[in-house]
């Protein structure tokens, strides 16, 4: 007796947890199917018992096996109703939240879709980097001022590699630009490119200042390749980044890299203010040198931009930190 109860206890409990009609009609089989079903084994055995139990047995195993049938039915039953939202067609679905590229993404692929329609290629390079690769090849020797001008994650101080007494010293790169020397040193030129990648800085972050952000380095090698080739590229690119109706500017500038340097301005459309977007010039000897390319022979120039200033610049984006805070409230505007 003790358990039959038990058994309707087990099917009662189990039937409540289903979710689904596969569930119920797994329990079904446990208790009355026909081979081995838990029930239908009691009914089976009704006779094997002995006459008086048999008269007090049998029919509480039927009534067990009728209300198992009851409830099972019924479970069938209240689960198709909720199930009618699947049923009836017309009804609306439940909303689907799709998700969105980083505000970054969009405004790096835009950039590089620019320049690969112009057939330039994309590479890339490592962003921990070599003083040698960051610093020195790009014409920016050990205790030149310049260095200044990029605040430096060292990784290791006096880094010696074991069967060598060269210092090699490691740094997290502070610009994409050691991509171009990497570049040279492995291709013969005639050849454009870019390299879209993230740089860092040791730098006490504010609005405008971030200690990781993303550049986008350019670089055009060939025989007669002068400014005014890279006059007509910047113009193109940003036109079409931001659109016909701005002006740009190439004001004089410093970078030890490039001879002679420029910066490039723009001002939008209903604004007088001049913006700082990009700097460029022609690649200097010493980099060409560095790369072992013969600069006799070849002439180019390169370019380097912050995709962060794109973005806030095409978005109207106020703070840089906003990029890397994580907020779904800003990601899923773009
Ligand atoms: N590497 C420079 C920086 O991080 C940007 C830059 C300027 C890159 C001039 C260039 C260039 O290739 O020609 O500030």
């Amino acid at each position: 007796m003790k358990d039959l109860n038990k058994i309707e206890q087990e099917v009662i409990k189990s039937l409540d947890k289903s979710l689904k009609e596969g569930d119920v009609l797994e329990i079904k089989n446990y208790y009355l199917g026909r081979k081995s079903g838990v029930i239908t084994y009691l009914l089976k055995s009704i006779k094997d018992l002995s006459d008086g139990d048999k008269k007090k047995f049998a029919p509480q195993i039927q009534s067990l096996k009728e209300k198992t049938e009851k409830m099972i039915e019924n479970k069938l039953k209240e689960l198709s109703m909720s199930d009618i939202s699947f049923k009836d067609l017309t009804l609306p679905n439940k909303k689907i939240r799709h998700g969105s590229l980083h505000p970054l993404t969009i405004v790096e692929r835009k950039i590089v879709d620019i320049f690969t329609a112009m057939n330039f290629s994309v590479v890339d390079g490592p962003e921990i980097e070599s003083e040698w690769y960051n610093f020195d090849a790009l014409n920016i020797p050990e205790f030149h001022p310049a260095r200044e001008m990029w605040d430096t994650f060292w990784i290791k101080k006096d880094y010696k590699k074991k069967d060598s007494k060269k210092r090699e010293n490691f740094l997290m790169r502070t610009h994409t630009s050691p991509v171009q020397v990497r570049f040279m040193e492995k291709h013969k030129p005639p050849f454009q490119i870019i390299a879209p990648g993230r740089v860092f800085r040791y730098e006490a972050t504010d609005a405008s200042h971030e200690v990781n952000f993303h550049q986008i380095e350019g670089l055009m090698i060939g025989e007669s390749i002068s400014m005014a080739n890279f006059k007509y590229i910047v113009e193109n690119f940003l036109k079409k980044f931001f659109g016909d109706d701005i002006t740009f500017r190439m004001r004089p500038s410093y970078f030890p890299f490039t001879e002679p340097s420029v910066e490039i301005d723009i001002k939008l459309p209903n604004s007088d203010k001049w913006l700082e977007v990009m700097g460029a010039g022609m690649v200097h000897r010493n980099v060409l040198k560095s790369a072992g390319l013969n600069h006799e022979e070849w002439q180019g120039f390169a370019f380097g931009l912050g995709v962060e200033r794109f973005a806030m610049l095409y978005y109207g984006i106020p703070d840089i930190r906003l990029f890397y805070a994580g907020d779904l409230r800003f990601n899923r505007q773009f």
